[in-house]
């Protein structure tokens, strides 16, 4: 059941007070609320970090420590609310970086408070301003919004709350909801019911978290298509975007479904549907390590993680092969009968996951013989996709979250289609809407540029074509221990990489100052160019292309100039026929035409000396594997020239971690 409208377009708003009884951040509300915002384009606000908690803590030290270890889901604006044991609430928010809100905070402290809520934001539109940045309030001051996704009607419900007299404080979608609640609420609803009617009128995605002035110790939360899980603590509870926001508090979590309101206090949480009536609970603990969530001596989450992906490669190998030899899924609701059935796979995915599931297709369609297709998720629905029963779409998201990707689920589950997620993150919606799951062991992932997830990711999509190719029989248990074997030595030769990137370091000197850079692969060297490149766009912000290396001569060779550097992945010469040496033909074309380049080839491998300006070695390895040590040595180069540029390497500009619109 979902939140239905109900069509009640009562535009009565009874008593709108003026008067702001509440102690509020001043700041904000006499620069913006004296006069009205003429509203010109929407403000809509993504991909935030929701944080909310009642207990005995002080609430502030929560909220804000919280919000700290959400900082990477958005980050250009943050703001609290806090309800003191009196019931009084205050707030304050700020744009720019979560420090900024800091800095405010110390220099005028809340009162002190054991409820609080608290925001990070990420906006897709409007500028991040004191006044968009959430909580947002009602006008008397007593209700206090935040928000993540979008309410897509927000213009309509806007419209009608101006006409009823409503004075807007700022340009977001957001403030509508703290004035129709605040309108329920003053015709009698409980904050649970009034947030239940409230919701049952907006359209879009959202998670949303109010709590009022004169309830302390209360909290209460909506969800649609917008992430938000419940942390269960002795005497406190929380709420938030994801659980490395109470991971230093409480290691037992509440799944929150899709439509469902969470009413929390410091002793109880209350789900209910649309109706008001109960919904059933699945708790789950995280096991995720705390120090991923600390930098641990290194000066970026990026370089720590980087540095963490031999682990996590084998953690999520680990007890991945069962004692008769065969693989193990973490969640299979679908029959060996079905996987036989199977007659087509689909990759579905965003971002560095789609250049994951490039590499799946290779291994997938030569070890299981069944035809695969790769589709960024933000396009698979849109053109109509050939999918049944018999076809198996593969969700590949770090988050878990990513709008896109769960989009293109629910629709290939609309047409029958069986799904199987390969997710880090328990508890999140991608793999709790689909039919089997594979969860990779990165551990929490802070960086915004994907690395230790990716790897990790790749090691997911090999068991997944070993576990098919083995339920199929195109692979005997023999054959399928081999390449468990071949995978498990991965982490150890992930190590050697990493022992051997001080050279890669130097060579980030070299090249801080290019204009582009360029990416070469065949096979699945192809998408670990893509890889490289996107890597180098998203932290560095450098102009960088990855491309098939035969395609080169078909249009991206006249990129190439002189002192251009072209970063090269060679194939084992071990491998595939002539794969190897069209390679090495490929890197005499780029330099013939003055390319500077970087090659990334085998150890022992000696044809590609001649041709390599710099020479990056790696283990050797089966060609499919390849990619999982190739990457390192574009990851680390990424984070070399992000940081001699200037650049923020965790947190990037425009970007964001989990990225929950469309
Ligand atoms: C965003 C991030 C990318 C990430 C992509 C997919 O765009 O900036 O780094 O690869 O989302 O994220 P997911 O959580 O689905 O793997």
């Amino acid at each position: 059941m979902r939140f239905g409208n109900n069509g009640s377009n009562r535009s009565h708003i009874s008593s709108v007070k003026t008067v702001r009884s509440v102690l509020t951040d001043t700041r904000t509300h006499r620069t913006h609320r004296t006069h009205r915002i003429r509203q010109t384009r929407p403000s809509l606000v993504a991909m935030c970090g929701i944080v909310g908690y009642a207990g005995q803590r002080p609430a502030i030290d929560v909220v804000v420590g919280a919000l700290r270890r959400l900082e990477y889901r958005g980050y250009d604006s943050a703001g609290v609310a806090l309800v003191g044991r009196a019931g009084t609430l205050s707030t304050m928010k700020r744009a720019g970086k979560l420090a900024v809100l800091d800095e405010a905070l110390a220099r005028s402290p809340l009162p002190e408070a054991g409820t609080g809520i608290g925001h990070t934001r990420w906006a897709t539109h409007g500028a991040p301003t004191d006044p968009n940045a959430h909580p947002h309030l009602d006008e008397s001051g007593t209700v206090a919004v935040i928000h993540n996704g979008i309410i897509e009607n927000f213009a309509v419900l806007r419209r009608e709350l101006e006409d009823s007299g409503v004075s807007m404080a700022s340009e977001t979608d957001t403030e509508v909801v703290a004035h129709l609640l605040a309108r329920s609420l003053s015709d009698g609803a409980d904050l649970a019911q009034a947030m239940r009617q409230v919701v049952g009128r907006l359209h879009g995605a959202f998670t949303l978290v109010a709590v009022r002035a004169g309830e302390p110790g209360r909290v209460v939360a909506a969800r649609r298509n917008s992430p938000l899980v419940v942390g269960l603590g002795e005497g406190e509870n929380f709420l938030a975007s994801d659980v490395s926001a109470f991971m230093d508090y409480t290691r037992t979590a509440l799944e929150v479904g899709d439509d469902t309101v969470v009413d929390l206090t410091a002793d109880q949480v209350v789900l209910t549907d649309p109706a008001g009536r109960p919904v059933p609970r699945r708790e789950f603990t995280v096991d995720w390590d705390l120090e991923a969530a600390e930098k641990g001596g290194h000066e970026y989450f990026m370089l720590k993680e980087i540095a963490e992906q031999p682990k996590a490669v084998a953690d999520t190998l680990l007890g991945r092969l069962g004692p008769d030899g065969r693989l193990v899924l973490d969640e299979m609701r679908l029959s060996e009968s079905e996987i036989r059935d199977i007659d087509k796979v689909v990759i579905t995915a965003c971002g560095t996951a789609f250049h994951a599931g490039l590499v799946a297709k290779y291994a997938i369609e030569h070890w299981t013989r069944i035809p695969c297709e790769v589709e960024m998720a933000s396009e698979f629905r849109y053109r109509d996709p050939i999918i049944d029963r018999q076809t198996l779409v593969v969700a590949i998201s770090q988050s878990g979250e990513t709008m896109d990707t769960l989009m293109a689920l629910r629709h290939a589950r609309e047409q029958g289609a069986r799904v199987l997620a390969i997710c880090n993150t328990n508890g999140s919606t991608i793999p709790r809407e689909s039919d089997a799951v594979l969860y990779t062991r990165a551990g929490l992932e802070i960086a915004v540029a994907s690395t230790k997830a990716f790897l990790t990711q790749l090691v997911a999509c090999y068991l997944v074509a070993l576990y098919l190719g083995q339920v199929r029989g195109t692979q005997w248990g023999d054959e399928v221990a081999a390449n468990v074997a071949a995978l498990s030595d991965l982490p150890a030769k992930v190590d050697r990489v990493l022992e051997t990137m001080q050279p890669v370091r130097e060579l980030a000197k070299d090249y801080a100052a290019a204009s582009s850079v360029l990416f070469l692969g065949r096979h699945v060297g192809y998408p670990t160019a893509l890889e490289g490149a996107l890597k180098l766009k998203e932290i560095a912000y450098m102009h960088a292309e990855g491309f098939p290396a035969g395609e080169l001569k078909h249009g991206p060779i006249a990129l190439v100039e002189a002192g251009v550097p072209v970063f090269v992945v060679v194939p084992s010469p071990r491998g595939r026929g002539s794969l190897h040496d069209k390679v090495v033909s490929n890197i005499q074309e780029v330099r013939a035409r003055g390319a500077l380049t970087v090659v990334i080839a085998e150890e022992g491998d000696d044809a590609v000396v001649p041709y390599a300006d710099h020479l990056v070695r790696i283990p050797a390895s089966p060609t499919l594997l390849q990619p999982v040590l190739a990457t390192v040595p574009l990851q680390v180069f990424a984070a070399e020239m992000a940081a001699l540029r200037g650049f923020d390497v965790d947190q990037p500009r425009n970007l964001a971690k989990s990225v929950t619109v469309e």
